[in-house]
Formats: structure tokens, sequence, C-alpha cells
């Protein structure tokens, strides 16, 4: 055996003999060269990178190590830097004229690169063996910070804070610091909703490193599913480009298990010289080609499409109502599943929807109001047992979806979306330590004069939110009312009591069946985080004619901790 292996020779330069036509210069070609001792060089003429046993370093791409001494590299990992995948062997699992498919293979299972001869980049897949329950299932790049100062994704874009700016700022939670200004330098600044993502990345003025993930079907969750994108790395100084492909930063316990030949990608992995014009225009390329017709994969080539038209019960149409693809029969809500293949759409103005490219399989479909005319809408919708066959379009025609009658509404406050959107400072940003701390601590609310954005879109200081409205009468036939504090996101430590013209019927505090915590207001998400719809039942003896209120009273507080609001409502029943 020689010093290395060289798995696929470089081609040669093409000579003739004959007279000199049009010189052909050599095409480098893409390669994968055995070192030895668990190290390997994969790469072509563009780029290369040297992977070790876990870390793949030595980023070689427009004459300089894009990598660097210091950083960390490329990597997969699940549920926290405990688990980084060790790779046993690495293989040309398939090749083409100008690509070669590079298997890299841990007991968990196997990490592809595909790469083109002239792709500045490379697609990546994992194919899941033996990956443990996780919630929490990444591949990443930590990368020099000379090359790479500046973050970007479809919300954020800028310089990432210097480490420097960490060590002079005190750690007031995970991932978080307070500087000597007051304000806070975090992660979770930077993070957003993974399925709007086009193009993300890390770049600087030479280079640009970007995430393009077209199809996001292998993602956990669903429209509202956020995750962390790029980071200063607050230990190393390190740019941190992720790939949260299961994630849960923002829920509350998603946690699953996946059947061996799980599949997340392919995704394109892209090198640029830093610029988002270009980043943008590649992304539209992938977006188009989506699902690759190049992924010799049977599963994956084996699609259908379903449609359908989704009615309200009184006659609407669920103009813009959002509609999820997800597990049949399933415990979980839509935030939480995340074993399988996943497809978000919205439904337009008639209610119609079709989504296309499904992976074969049996699904249930679910729906939920957007606001718009359906805002006022308290239930969702469901259908198990949908069928996705190959080539064909599942047509599931009309679809009724049971609503509550309108004309037994007392009120609403804010529309019914799952998320915040339309009360005070739910933006724009979507993300912001702290800003639920600006919040009052008392307010009054007045039905028919106040108006949403008098309402804000969190809660966590002591005091009394409290909600005035008139009866003119008490109908006759009702027997009861339902109060629905439903919540776009809770973060435990801060409990709240519930009260009908001052008698208690109901809290909003941690409980281990009904209100888990998840991880949304104290990471600073103002829009979204898990939602959770509360109902109460009211006596029909606690309302009366003339002036009533509901109270929702903070009795104790935990700094950043409460929920986000989605919509407050009370009916008759
Ligand atoms: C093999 O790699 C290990 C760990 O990187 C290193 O300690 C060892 O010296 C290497 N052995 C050889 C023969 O290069
Ligand atoms: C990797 O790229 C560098 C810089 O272009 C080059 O010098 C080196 O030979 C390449 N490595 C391999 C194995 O091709
Ligand atoms: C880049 O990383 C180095 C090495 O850890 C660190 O000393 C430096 O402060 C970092 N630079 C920035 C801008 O964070
Ligand atoms: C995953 O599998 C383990 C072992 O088979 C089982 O105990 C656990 O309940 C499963 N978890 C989920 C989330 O399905
Ligand atoms: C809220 O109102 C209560 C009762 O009027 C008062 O004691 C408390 O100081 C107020 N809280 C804030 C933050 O204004
Ligand atoms: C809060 O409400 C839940 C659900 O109704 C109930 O089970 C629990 O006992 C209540 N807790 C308190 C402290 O009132």
């Amino acid at each position: 055996m020689g010093l290395f292996h060289i798995a696929t020779v470089a081609a040669l330069a093409v000579c003739s003999t004959a007279a000199p036509a049009e010189p052909r210069a050599a095409k480098p070609k893409s390669f994968l060269k055995d070192l030895g001792n668990s190290t390997w060089i994969i790469g072509n003429g563009i780029w290369n990178m040297t992977q070790g046993r876990q870390y793949g370093v030595k980023l070689m791409y427009k004459g300089k190590d894009r990598v660097g001494p210091t950083a960390t590299g490329h990597y997969v990992s699940y549920n926290g830097a405990a688990s980084d995948l060790s790779w046993t062997s690495a293989a040309i699992a398939d090749s083409g004229k100008d690509w070669i498919n590079v298997k890299f293979t841990a007991k968990e299972g196997d990490f592809h690169w595909v790469i083109y001869d002239d792709l500045a980049g490379a697609y990546q897949y994992f194919v899941n063996h033996a990956l443990p329950t996780l919630g929490e299932f990444r591949t990443l790049w930590r990368l020099s910070n000379t090359s790479f100062p500046n973050g970007h994704t479809n919300i954020k874009d800028g310089a990432l804070p210097a480490l420097s700016e960490y060590a002079a700022a005190t750690n007031v939670q995970d991932e978080t610091w307070q500087k000597a200004d007051g304000t806070f330098l975090t992660k979770y600044d930077w993070a957003a909703f993974v399925r709007e993502q086009t193009y993300y990345g890390v770049y600087g003025d030479e280079v640009g490193s970007w995430y393009i993930n077209p199809g996001k079907d292998y993602y956990n969750g669903d429209h509202l599913k956020q995750e962390l994108m790029v980071h200063r790395e607050s230990k190393t100084g390190d740019a941190v480009q992720l790939n949260m492909i299961h994630g849960t930063h923002y829920l509350a316990r998603s946690s699953d298990n996946f059947t061996d030949g799980k599949t997340w990608g392919p995704w394109l992995w892209y090198l640029n010289d830093g610029s988002k014009s270009d980043a943008k225009k590649r992304w539209k390329k992938e977006d188009k080609a989506w699902p690759y017709s190049w992924f010799k994969d049977t599963a994956y080539q084996s699609r259908g499409s379903v449609s359908g038209k989704l009615i309200l019960s009184d006659g609407r149409p669920a103009a813009g109502a959002a509609v999820f693809l997800g597990d049949s029969n399933s415990a979980l809500s839509t935030a939480d599943q995340g074993k399988d293949y996943y497809y978000t759409a919205y439904a337009d103005k008639q209610g119609k929807f079709e989504i296309d490219d499904v992976r074969t399989g049996t699904y249930g479909l679910y729906a939920w109001g957007n606001g718009g005319s359906i805002a006022d809408v308290t239930t969702s919708f469901v259908k198990n047992d949908v069928v996705v066959a190959k080539e064909k379009t599942t047509h599931l025609k009309t679809l009724d979806w049971t609503v509550t009658d309108k004309s037994k509404r007392i009120f609403q406050i804010g529309d019914f979306d799952r998320t915040s959107r339309g009360f005070a400072h739910s933006g724009p940003t979507p993300f912001e330590h702290g800003r639920i701390s600006n919040a009052p601590g008392n307010l009054t609310y007045t039905v028919g004069e106040s108006s949403p954005s008098d309402w804000y879109f969190g809660q966590t200081n002591l005091g009394t939110w409290s909600i005035k409205f008139g009866l003119e009468s008490i109908p006759e036939s009702a027997t009861a009312a339902k109060l629905y504090t439903s919540l776009a996101g809770f973060s435990q430590g801060t409990k709240s009591n519930i009260l009908v013209n001052d008698k208690k019927i109901g809290n909003i505090s941690s409980n281990a069946v009904l209100l888990v915590s998840s991880q949304d207001t104290y990471r600073g998400a103002t829009q979204a985080g898990e939602w959770r719809n509360l109902q109460w039942d009211v006596n029909k003896e606690l309302l009366k004619v003339g002036e009533n209120k509901v109270d929702i009273a903070v009795i104790e507080t935990t700094r950043w901790r409460g929920w986000l609001w989605d919509s407050v409502v009370l009916e008759w029943v």
C-alpha cells in the first residue's frame, strides 16, 4: 500500500497526436483520497476538505483554509455536542461522468457528499440506520471567523457579534449575555422560521458559505417551526452555520424515533465569493430542480400530490388556512410531529389547496386558521388515512371543517391563528431577547373600544390584564359559556389565575400533562413557539347583564418567562 490511495484518479489531460484542434484543458475531477488512519480528503478542483474521524477541517477554497487553525470545521451531531458522529469508513458509493457520491459511515447512519466536478460546494444527505430517539439532529460548519464575519437568514443580516463582546458581558441564561449598556447578546437573535428559508449562511468579502434546502419535507414540525440558523460560537469565536434538520429550540418535547432509511436531504451546501444575490440565484435554481431527478433513490423519487377544498360547517370557504400533511392517527400536535416527512401549504381564497411532490405514504391532513376571513375559527381540521400514491393526485374533494356558531361569540381578542401577530410589539422582528419584559403588568381592554394592538404579544409581569365587556342579555338557550385562552407559546416560571367577575375559573401555569414548558419566550420568540389552546368552562351564573370582566392575573413571575398570546375568546355554548 502506498502512502495514500487515490479512489478516483484525476482525469489526465486528453492529448491528441493529430493536428492541434481545440486545446482541451484537463477538467478537474471530484475526488476522495484516503490518507489512512481515518483521514480523507474530498473535493474537486474548486475546493477540498480534510475529513478526520469526526471533524472536516482545512476547507481549501479560493486559496485559503476557510476553517482555519482554531475553528472546529464540519460535523454531524445529535442531542448536543456530546454526540458527534464518528466516521469509521469512507467510500465512493456511486459516480457519474462529472460527479462522485462519497459516503461516510458511522454507526448511526451514512452521511453523503455528492460532489460535481464544477460545483463550489456539494449536495449533502444523511440516511438513518440506527440513530437513537432524539430531539436535536444537525449538520454544521464551524468556520473561520475572519473569512465569514457576517450572517444571513431571510429575516436578519449583518455582522455576527465579536467574541470580545461576549467576554465583556455577563451571562444571564442559556447562551445569553447582558452588556454593560443593558442590551443583550444572544445566539437566539439569529433564529428564523425554517420553512421560510431560501438561502442562509455566513459570508465575508472573499467568500460565502450557504445552505440551500429546497425540499423541506425531512424537517420536523409545521409552518411555525423555528430554529437557530447561524451564530457566533460563544466559547471559541467560530462562525457557525447550522443545518438543524431535526430540532427543538422553540418546542416543548419533540422527540422521535426514526425508521432505518429515513433520509434527510439532499440539500445544497454552496460556496461563493460572498455575494448574496448569487446565493439567491442559486436558491431559485435549486428550488426549481427539487425534487432532484439526479438522486437515484426509489423512495425519494416516489411521489404524488394531494388536493382538496376546505369548507367550514357554516358554509364559508377556509380562506388562507394553514394546511399540514403529517402523521396519520397521531396523538402529537403538528408542531411535535417529526419521525417522517412533512408538507406545509396554505389554502387559497376558496379554501382550495394542492400539495405536490409528496412522498408516497399514508398521511394525516391538518388545517387551522391563519387569520383573514377565518380568524374567528377556534377549531382545527383533521383527516386521517390520506393515501398518497406514486404519480397520482389524491383528490380529497370537499372537506367539511366543523366550526362553532359565530352568533354565539361574546368577544374575541386577536386572530385565532397560533401566532401573536396583530398584538402590540409582536414584530417587526419575530425575535428579540427580553422584549416580553416591556409588556405592562396591568392592562385594561374594553371590548368594542379597544383593538388588538392595545393587547400585548406576551405576558410575564405581575399585575392584571382585564377584559371588560357588556352583555345586553343572557341567552335562554345557552347552558354555559366557554373561554379560550389560546397561547402561541408558553415558557414555565410565570403563573396566572383566570377570573370571571372575580371568581377563579382557571389558571395558566406549567402542568406536566396540560401545559408543558416550551423553549420560546425566554429565547426571545415574540410571534410563535409551541401553540396550546387552553379552554375553560364558565358557569352561566357567573355572567350578568351589564358590565362583566375576565381577568388574567399574574401571581408569580420569572424573568423572560410567560406566554405568547394567540387569542382570547368567550362564547356561549
Ligand atoms: C492516527 O491518528 C491518531 C489520532 O488522530 C493519532 O494520534 C496517531 O498518531 C495517528 N497515527 C498515525 C500512524 O498517523
Ligand atoms: C486542496 O486545495 C489546495 C488549494 O487549492 C491544493 O493546494 C491542494 O493540492 C488540494 N488538495 C488536493 C488533495 O487536491
Ligand atoms: C475569532 O476567533 C478567534 C479564535 O478563537 C478569537 O480570538 C477572535 O476573538 C474571534 N473573532 C471574532 C470577531 O469574534
Ligand atoms: C422510541 O423507541 C423507544 C424504544 O423502542 C421507546 O421506548 C420510545 O417510547 C420511543 N419513543 C418515541 C417518541 O416514539
Ligand atoms: C398593577 O395594579 C396593581 C393594583 O392596582 C398595583 O398594585 C400594581 O403596582 C400595578 N402594577 C404595575 C406594574 O403597574
Ligand atoms: C390549573 O388548572 C389546571 C387545569 O384545569 C388544574 O388541573 C390545576 O389544578 C390548576 N392549578 C391551580 C394551582 O389552580
